[in-house]
């Protein structure tokens, strides 16, 4: 009976040991070791590089595919003149030098190839409309407009 009884201990703890997994302690950083300093800094950063990233967003805004795919194209300026003629001449002049429209003779100083595009499509200076012409148009028509 005693010699069962030490048997039955001895396997007790073999179950336990099997069973007792290594509890890994967890990393406390104890409380005098937590600087204040260190957490307004983290701050500090967080707060310059979200700033970073919004001047960012704002001095690089995301062009459309459309006007992508026309930067990527190369235009002819006889074509584009050709179109400018048949779609602009009305309020921009027939030499593009201003009637209803301003003069456009070196607007591609004042407007980025990008801006020079949403003019033209977006429609969204009335009473100049809004033009849907072919990516190949109006690569052809945004060389007309950077040689004026
Ligand atoms: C119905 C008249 C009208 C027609 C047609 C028209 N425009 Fe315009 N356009 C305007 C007016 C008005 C403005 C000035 C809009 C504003 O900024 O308030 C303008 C502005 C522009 C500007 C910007 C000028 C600047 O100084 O920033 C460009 C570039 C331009 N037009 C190109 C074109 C082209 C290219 C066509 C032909 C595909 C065209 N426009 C057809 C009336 C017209």
């Amino acid at each position: 009976m005693i010699d069962e009884g030490k048997n039955l201990t001895k396997g007790a703890y073999a179950v336990a040991d099997k069973t007792s997994e290594p509890v890994l302690d967890a990393v406390m950083i104890a409380p005098e070791n937590q600087s204040p300093l260190k957490a307004v800094m983290v701050f500090v950063f967080a707060i310059i590089a979200a700033l970073v990233s919004l001047v960012f967003w704002l001095t690089h805004p995301q062009i459309d595919q459309y006007t992508q795919s026309v930067l990527n194209l190369s235009g002819d300026p006889v074509q584009g003149r050709s179109i400018f003629v048949m779609n602009c001449v009305a309020c921009h002049g027939q030499w593009a030098n201003g009637k209803v429209g301003p003069n456009l003779h070196g607007v591609s100083d004042r407007k980025s190839d990008a801006r020079l595009v949403q003019q033209v499509v977006s429609g969204e200076t009335p009473p100049m409309p809004q033009f849907q012409p072919s990516p190949q148009d109006m690569a052809d028509l945004l060389s007309y407009l950077k040689q004026l």
